[in-house]
């Protein structure tokens, strides 16, 4: 059996790859466009590994989606893909309507011809279809699991409830707004058309290999640096964070038993008001590796205009997936902040390697 994760030379995908292979001989079939966010070193411990196929494309390539579906007939599709911060969206939405909304739903298309192929029954009725290899998919088995974010509820005031699935869709931004489109194309092709799909809503990562565009890698990266750290208004905005590890084993217990066309909300039950999580790394800072004047990183805290838009509150209650499928987080706040900060410690080398060329030029581009 083979998946096709798209995406994953990015943050999560690639930590889910990582994760994966670490515990499965299963291999995985990584389509990915490598834009700014998509870093191959990330998963240079797999070189040579069989198990770790790559191939540079689009979502949106159906050619290349058909062939890549045709030669290697994966049991699931787990679609990680996508233009995934929030600023940049504002700044320029395009590329998060092209990949979020137009190539989700190309994908869509591509695996829905597939499926259409595959013998009808479950992996016991193999017999029913001589023609298949032993190790294809039936169509009973097959899963398209799509990787969504809790932004597509919109904003919480400070004492409503936490997201449940059933909240209504209400984003905010063009990122979430492209999101929310892509799973109502998910939900509309399981209804019309049966495709047995799953939706994960994510709270906000953090973890190894995150790129230092957003909040936590930000911080680090630049208080290390001596840069001034940018808190977006009176940093009072609250979200719920997930160390990657924990978002990626919800994930794949989603991909083992979940039920079809549901969606399953994932996070931490950690939510903190931005100041408080950048409070946090400067002192871990302070004490992993204290600053050359003796003096604590919080000094480099500078409060900026906010995010035009800015969500106040997101909150996930995940309580569907902790009792239908009995998944937990591994992680507490304090345990995943503290290995994230020593982690960006020990990988300067790759922090300075995905800052080079594209995101420079990107961010030069917008600030100068
Ligand atoms: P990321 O930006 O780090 O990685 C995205 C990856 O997708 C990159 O490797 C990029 O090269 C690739 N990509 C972009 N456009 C593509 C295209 N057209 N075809 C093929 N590959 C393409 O993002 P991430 O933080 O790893 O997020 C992964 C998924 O999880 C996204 O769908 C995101 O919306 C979702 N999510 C993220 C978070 C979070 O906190 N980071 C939380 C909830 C959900
Ligand atoms: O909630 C899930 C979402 O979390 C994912 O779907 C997105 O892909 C992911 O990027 C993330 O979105 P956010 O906008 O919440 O993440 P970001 O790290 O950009 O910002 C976190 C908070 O910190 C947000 O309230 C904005 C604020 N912020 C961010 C940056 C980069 C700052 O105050 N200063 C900053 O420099």
């Amino acid at each position: 059996m083979t998946l096709l994760v798209t995406g994953a030379a990015g943050f999560i995908g690639a930590n889910f790859v990582l994760d994966w292979l670490a515990s499965s001989q299963e291999p995985i079939i990584n389509l990915d466009k490598l834009t700014y966010a998509g870093n191959l070193e990330t998963l240079s411990s797999l070189q040579g590994d069989a198990r770790h196929v790559f191939v540079q494309g689009d979502i949106g390539d159906t050619e290349l989606v058909n062939r890549l579906l045709a030669e290697h007939q994966p049991r699931a599709v787990l679609n990680f893909a996508a233009e995934s911060h929030v600023d940049r969206s504002i700044y320029g939405p395009g590329d998060f309507i092209e990949t979020n909304i137009v190539g989700t739903f190309r994908l869509l298309e591509a695996v829905r011809g597939y499926w259409g192929t595959l013998p009808v029954g479950a992996v016991s009725d193999r017999e029913q279809a001589p023609s298949r290899s032993e190790t294809a998919p039936t169509r009973n088995d097959f899963r398209f699991l799509h990787v969504s974010t809790d932004e597509v509820y919109g904003s919480l005031a400070k004492d409503d409830p936490a997201f449940s699935e059933t909240h209504r869709y209400e984003p905010n931004s063009p990122y979430s707004a492209s999101k929310a489109a892509s799973d109502h194309l998910v939900r509309a092709w399981h209804h019309t058309y049966g495709l047995p799909v799953l939706t994960t809503n994510c709270s906000n990562n953090y973890g190894p290999y995150h790129f230092p565009e957003k909040l936590i890698p930000l911080m680090i990266v630049n208080a290390l640096a001596g840069k001034p750290l940018p808190v977006y208004g009176d940093g009072m905005q609250i979200r719920d964070w997930l160390y990657v590890k924990d978002h990626c084993s919800a994930i794949r217990r989603v991909l083992e038993a979940g039920r079809l066309g549901e969606t399953y909300n994932v996070g931490g039950w950690n939510e903190k008001p931005n100041i408080e999580i950048v409070k946090t790394v400067c002192a871990l800072l302070d004490e992993l590796r204290p600053r050359a004047d003796g003096q604590p990183y919080a000094q480099q805290i500078s409060y900026v205009t906010d995010r035009p838009g800015h969500d106040r509150r997101y909150a996930i209650d995940a309580h569907k997936l902790e009792a239908e499928l009995s998944w937990k987080p591994a992680e507490t706040f304090e345990t995943g902040i503290r290995k994230t900060v020593q982690w960006y410690l020990a990988n300067p080398q790759w922090v300075s390697n995905v800052q080079s060329g594209a995101y420079r030029d990107w961010v030069n581009k917008q600030y100068a």
